[in-house]
């Protein structure tokens, strides 16, 4: 097989935010992609387990040769990045750093707040990314009720996420913040949402977008563009019920994944 593929894996349907931005940067890449749907959520649970997991999801894609791996997943890119190095020689890139870099690019008033996981915020990854950076304010909320939110297609101004994200917000809004980091790569789902709550004068850092665009600057500098002319085939792996996952993501992605989503076991 030739390595002509990008994996990109999450706990469940929030890497596919970096699927939707591979898809308008790098049209023509086969994408194979992995969401762990029996196991999530993954940012409630023990850094040892996140790495176990991680470990089995990349061991799982890298039988199909990717040429490079997206970590589509702020809280195993935030605990298990140089973990799941160790085990390719394909460029294994994160989410954290790039949308760190994006932040402390953005901030005017040098107030950047962050949105995560629990284990990501308390990973303190984002945040000493950031200070590498540039001296800047942070202030740091994990959000455990978003994923499984999203996950089940909460994410309008009229479902109960709203109230939810009032409340995971008000530490932030009250501090002032002019930049947020969407930390957790389901988080962007709810961006409408979080951008009517934050007002227009605040940025939202999409990590997985940002992921996706350093993925492409990889390729790019690495010379790993395909020579294909348009994408082949696309592959979707879930651990869970097939339906709920190509419903949810076909609307995601704006495109019909009816028959094209499998159930795999691992681990
Ligand atoms: N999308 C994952 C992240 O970016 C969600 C983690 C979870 O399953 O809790 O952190």
């Amino acid at each position: 097989m030739i390595k002509d593929r990008i994996a990109v894996f999450d706990s469940g349907l929030g890497g596919l935010t970096a699927v939707r931005e591979l898809f308008s940067v790098l049209p023509r890449e086969n994408i194979v992609y992995f969401g762990d749907t029996a196991r999530v959520p993954y940012g409630t649970r023990s850094v040892d387990l996140i790495r176990r997991f991680a470990r089995q999801d990349l061991e799982f894609l890298l039988q199909y040769e990717p040429k490079a791996v997206l970590v589509a997943c702020g809280t195993m890119s935030a605990v298990a990045l140089e973990d799941l190095r160790t085990m390719t020689d394909v460029p294994v890139i994160g989410v954290v750093s790039p949308a760190a870099q994006a932040a402390a690019k953005a901030t005017r008033n040098g107030k950047i707040g962050i949105l995560g996981t629990a284990a990501t915020i308390q990973s303190g990854a984002y945040e000493a990314e950031i200070r590498s950076l540039r001296p800047v304010e942070v202030i740091s909320r994990s959000c455990p009720l978003f994923v499984p939110l999203v996950e089940n297609g909460y994410v309008g101004r009229e479902s109960i996420a709203y109230s939810v994200a009032l409340d995971y917000t008000a530490l932030l809004r009250e501090a002032g913040v002019d930049t947020v980091i969407l930390g957790c790569t389901h988080y962007p789902l709810l961006r409408p949402l979080l951008g009517e709550i934050f007002g227009e004068n605040v940025v939202l850092v999409d990590s997985g977008r940002e992921g996706a665009l350093e993925l492409a600057n990889v390729l790019y500098r690495q010379n790993l563009q395909t020579q294909k002319p348009f994408a082949t085939e696309h592959l979707y792996f879930v651990t869970d019920e097939v339906d709920h996952f190509t419903q949810l993501a076909g609307m995601f992605l704006n495109s019909n994944l009816e028959g094209k989503v499998r159930k795999v076991e691992i681990g």
